[in-house]
């Protein structure tokens, strides 16, 4: 499959959030990806419902919502309600990840599992053939702007190799550190969607990077 792109809006522009979301609207973005961050599982706050809300009242693509907050069962729902397409929750923050994974399904969403820098892969092998996505933190979750985690590269190729051997359908999601440098190494690894927040967001034209970072034939 070609790759998705999933601009992050934890770098947008807060003060003219309708703007950013438009141009991503009228970019060759897929999805918008938005992080949420609860000061305890990540030490940095982002946003909340509200701004999730402010964001689907304009998004015309699918919203990518990351869950970095500890016992995400209590919000399911609001996310859902928030406009939440594909939900993704830490697995270093579900005790119970089998049900909070059917809770999403349940409740209409795509579910995703991200796994931290420190999580091996082989902790989703029970899990792998019910989700959508895997998330591969390829920076320390709590911050845009950090540099890639060259382990990343290994984490892809064990994932697409626990995806093949159990039959799974989940897309390989990259976050953290995705720049023009490192986008075609992921893709030729096995990325499915990349996340991009400081590369797009910090660039004279975001809409040219968008489409940098989705070039064919990468
Ligand atoms: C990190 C977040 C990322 C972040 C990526 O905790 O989960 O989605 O926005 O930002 P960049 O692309 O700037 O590393
Ligand atoms: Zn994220």
């Amino acid at each position: 499959m070609k790759h998705l792109i999933a601009p992050s809006i934890l770098s947008a522009d807060f003060a003219n959030i309708q703007r950013d979301v438009e141009m991503i609207n009228n970019s060759l973005a897929d999805w918008f990806h938005i992080d949420i961050m609860d000061g305890v599982f990540v030490p940095n706050i982002s946003f909340g419902f509200p701004v999730v809300k402010a964001i689907k009242k304009h998004a015309k693509k699918p919203m990518d919502v990351h869950l970095m907050i500890v016992d995400p069962d209590r919000y399911l729902q609001h996310f859902k309600d928030a406009g939440a397409d594909i939900l993704t929750i830490h697995i270093e923050a579900c005790t119970h990840l089998h049900r909070t994974v059917q809770a999403i399904k349940n409740l209409g969403m795509k579910a995703g599992v991200a796994i931290n820098p420190h999580t091996p892969v082989n902790s989703l092998s029970e899990i792998i053939a019910d989700i959508d996505l895997v998330c591969i933190m390829s920076v320390n979750p709590g911050f845009g702007g950090q540099s890639f985690i060259e382990n990343t590269y290994n984490k892809i190729a064990q994932l697409k190799q626990l995806i093949e051997s159990k039959n799974s359908k989940a897309l390989i999601e990259i976050d953290g550190g995705v720049d023009l440098k490192n986008y075609k190494k992921l893709i030729d690894a096995g990325a499915n969607v990349l996340v991009a927040g400081n590369t797009v967001f910090s660039s004279a034209n975001t809409t040219q990077t968008i489409a940098d970072l989705k070039a064919p034939n990468p």
